[in-house]
């Protein structure tokens, strides 16, 4: 890939993110993605959208999309993201995401897509009856950040790769149009491997809404019941947890339950062992499921007001969605020149 210094990128700073409306969110999402955002809220202008224009790169089916996208934007008010100051959007209203993508498409390399191990993974044996658009989803994830110019991405580990493809686009942009620093290279605010919530039922999976059991994650639907009855079926080892943090090490289960109690605490796992350290889950389980439902049911009740109420929503994405394009627009307009799209003289 390239890797020639291009002079520093001197706009201001912007963090852009976004998440899928493909079904209901669950803890990992809220822990590794929404309570993330919410902190940069009052630090940067952020930028945070629904990301439909991805959720389409395999099917969706067209009655539920749309309300699968106010639940997104419901979560996002629910987890605390403030309307006034961060901008909440639909992907797919801000056409600038679109328009980029086609240009960036014209500057990424088909070795670099051929890399890419998500792609891999999502296409599993029948790549070529994948869509095209999942091939090409880093590229438009590329567009959905540099319409931006952003400087900052907080994701989840397994977007680091699509972030290093974004700067290579942003750098062979700038190179090849001479144009240094136009797009900045942006840097991810990457969730370690400490934030990512594992399932309940298997330490070594990730949480996911794809899981067919149900008791593997924690919904943001879930009532204070669910999420009691749910860690306490948690899958652990048969010893108390261990004195030292290393202990953890080969435990999956209980290296997971001891990092979900540090993230929903804002305590470090080495923080939760000095409490619970030769305590058995008997005592461990209780607790955490009355932390869990102590942070968890405040946003799972705010988030059905929420849904009750989809035209305060749909106000919020519309408003969103204008104050998202009067930032990406002229970014694109400016892209359009540098590429030499013909403009009236
Ligand atoms: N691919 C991201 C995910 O699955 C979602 C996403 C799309 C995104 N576009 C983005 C995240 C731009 C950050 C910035 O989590």
């Amino acid at each position: 890939m390239t890797d020639q210094p291009t002079p520093a990128y001197t706009g201001p700073e912007r963090v852009v993110s976004g998440v899928q409306p493909s079904g209901a969110l669950h803890l990992g999402n809220y822990l590794g993605a929404l309570k993330k955002f919410v902190a940069y809220q009052d630090q940067y202008p952020c930028f945070l959208f629904v990301a439909d224009l991805h959720a389409v790169t395999v099917w969706q089916d067209p009655k539920l999309l749309a309300d699968q996208t106010r639940e997104i934007a419901a979560a996002y008010l629910a987890a605390g993201l403030d309307p006034k100051k961060a901008v909440i959007f639909p992907q797919s209203a801000v056409r600038a995401h679109s328009e980029l993508a086609w240009i960036f498409n014209c500057v990424a390399r088909l070795g670099w897509l051929d890399r890419m191990t998500q792609f891999k993974e999502k296409s599993g044996k029948h790549k070529e009856r994948s869509s095209v658009g999942l091939y090409t989803y880093p590229v438009l994830q590329a567009a959905d950040i540099l319409a931006y110019r952003a400087t900052k991405v907080p994701v989840g580990e397994d977007q680091r790769q699509h972030l290093e493809l974004t700067r290579d686009i942003a750098q062979k942009f700038n190179n090849d149009f001479e144009t240094p620093g136009f797009f900045p290279l942006t840097e991810g605010l990457i969730a370690g491997p400490g934030a990512r919530v594992m399932s309940l039922r298997d330490g070594a999976a990730k949480m996911s809404k794809s899981d067919p059991s149900d008791n593997s994650r924690i919904n943001l639907t879930d009532t204070p019941d669910d999420i009691a009855q749910k860690v306490r079926k948690a899958k652990t080892d048969p010893e108390p947890l261990p004195e030292t943090e290393e202990g953890l090490a080969g435990r999956p289960e209980a290296d997971n339950l001891v990092g979900v109690y540090g993230a929903l605490a804002g305590k470090t796992k080495a923080e939760v062992i000095a409490e619970f350290g030769g305590k058995g889950f008997g005592t461990f389980k209780p607790a955490l499921a009355d932390l869990a439902v102590s942070v968890l049911a405040p946003v799972g009740e705010s988030l059905r007001r929420y849904l009750a109420d989809p035209g305060e929503i749909d106000r919020v994405l519309k408003d969103g969605a204008e104050r998202a394009s009067a930032v990406a627009d002229p970014i694109v307009e400016e892209t359009r020149r540098i590429v030499g799209f013909w403009r009236p003289n």
